[in-house]
């Protein structure tokens, strides 16, 4: 096993075997090597003191890195290149209803072994010289790999029940690596699903943002919505499921069209950011859902009402509330105009005043009204595209025009209140909303002299004088 041969495992085996104590590669970096995905972290388990372990396997290496030991939990972690290695002396775990710490005793490997999430993830080869290499797999967690299978090692309520972050794990493994979660796995995360909610918010975020990035996180959506956790971690996403019939007349589903969208935008972008404005685009359509007579469902405003909710989910989702959350918000606010846009005439005015809203952010707000074009209807969907080449065609063209993308006015309040002796008052206001409607609507260009003339007519109109 070529993975085997690192500087790092030979020392840990000739360590390991001074002290005379059995020494494991264990978990993940086991299973990647089986998937052939490079990894980083490697967790070695020993039947003996980690920390000691750790100590001896730095003093050998050259240089020697330095051991960070948490000698609350057994455990001692070092940095040799670009790894980081995790020692811990194996153990039997037990836990107790209402938290995620467990009680820990010294254990055998087996023990180690069970009390671990998945049968993939339970893997272990030796690094002892005697069996180097030798797997240890008292679970068959290869053939589950073969197999593309996700299955507790233990009867799953016991592993879901002691550390319930384990159910957020199974479905972002099963989305991406694409397996199959096991049936009697899968039936024990909806009956444990209450307990998610003894795990913190950031935690459960780390998962859900894991999932996001995969190549179709509409699976783990799929799965978080049939098992019932959605519900719990996030109401508003489970709300958008459904189809409402008045008079004959439905609406689309809403969460199946959002999760297209969001599989639809993976291959354009690597942003999580403009990934999470695909998931929120029409978060609000429930709330705004309305049948009226005459012209069916309505969803009015509802991307302002999206962005009013964005922060309320951020917090309690603990995403950041930062420029991020802004980014996410104007995607969402601004995620219908570039289709309006292609519906009508594309007029210069209309594309700059896009440009100047969306700033240097317009290239992702595109990305996002392609992958919102989801209708079954083939010649809808061409006729959509096109119309979005002549919209990106026109702001290219108006772009270097006119320069307005990063847009700040020529002429800014300062000068206005210097040039005719004002405070700060009403009529500033209008002046420099006036001068800005002129460029954005071309009736003057993105130039000082332009828009200073701009202003003395302005102001004459409103009857003001120049200052002495
Ligand atoms: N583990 C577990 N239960 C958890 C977290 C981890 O049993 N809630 C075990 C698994 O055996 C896992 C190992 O600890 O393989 C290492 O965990 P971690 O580094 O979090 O995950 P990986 O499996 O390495 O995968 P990834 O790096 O993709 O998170």
């Amino acid at each position: 096993m070529n993975e085997l041969k690192h500087k790092i495992f030979q020392t840990i085996s000739e360590v390991a075997d001074q002290m005379q104590v059995d020494t494991y590669v264990i978990g993940g970096f086991v299973r990647d090597i089986y998937l052939k995905r490079p990894s980083k972290d490697i967790d070695i388990v020993t039947i003996g003191s980690g920390i000691d372990l750790a100590t001896r396997v730095s003093q050998q290496l050259k240089p020697s890195p330095k051991v960070n030991v948490f000698k609350n939990f057994g455990t001692a972690m070092l940095k040799f290149k670009d790894m980081e290695i995790e020692f811990v002396g194996a153990r039997k775990e037990s836990y107790q209803r209402n938290s995620r710490k467990p009680i820990v005793e010294d254990g055998t490997l087996e023990d180690d072994q069970n009390r671990r999430d998945f049968t993939i993830n339970a893997l272990a080869l030796s690094l002892n010289k005697q069996n180097f290499g030798e797997l240890l797999d008292p679970f068959n967690g290869l053939e589950d790999l073969k197999n593309k299978t996700i299955k507790t090692p233990l009867d799953p309520d016991i592993t879901f029940s002691d550390d319930p972050l384990r159910i957020m794990r199974a479905i972002r493994f099963a989305t991406q690596l694409n397996f199959e979660i096991e049936e009697e796995t899968l039936k024990a995360i909806a009956r444990n699903k209450e307990r998610i909610k003894i795990v913190s918010g950031e935690r459960i975020i780390d998962e859900l943002n894991k999932i996001m990035m995969a190549n179709k996180p509409s699976m783990g959506f799929k799965l978080l919505e049939e098992t019932g956790l959605l519900q719990i971690i996030f109401p508003e996403l489970q709300a958008m499921k459904g189809v409402e019939i008045v008079k004959g007349i439905g609406h689309k589903d809403n969460f199946y069209h959002t999760l297209e969208v969001l599989d639809r935008i993976v291959p354009n972008t690597d942003n999580l950011w403009l990934r999470w404005s695909a998931l929120l685009h029409d978060i609000a359509k429930p709330a705004t859902k309305k049948f009226i007579d005459g012209q069916g469902w309505t969803f009015h405003a509802h991307n302002f009402v999206g962005v009013k909710m964005i922060p309320k989910i951020f917090r309690r989702m603990k995403l950041p509330l930062n420029e991020k959350m802004k980014y996410v918000q104007k995607m969402v606010q601004l995620h219908m105009r570039p289709i309006v846009l292609s519906e009508d005439i594309v007029t210069d005015s209309a594309v700059r005043r896009l440009l100047f809203e969306a700033g240097d952010d317009i290239d992702d707000l595109m990305t996002l009204c392609e992958a919102d074009i989801t209708s079954k209807n083939t010649d809808k969907v061409k006729r959509y595209m096109k119309n979005f080449q002549l919209v990106r065609e026109k702001l290219k063209e108006i772009e270097e025009k006119d320069a307005i993308r990063n847009f700040q006015p020529p002429v800014d309040g300062e000068l206005i209140m210097k040039t005719f002796n004002l405070s700060p008052c009403r009529e500033v206001g209008l002046i420099k909303d006036a001068i800005k409607d002129a460029i954005l609507d071309g009736e003057i260009h993105n130039d000082y002299e332009e828009a200073y003339a701009f202003m003395l007519k302005k102001a004459e109109e409103l009857g003001l004088r120049l200052a002495n």
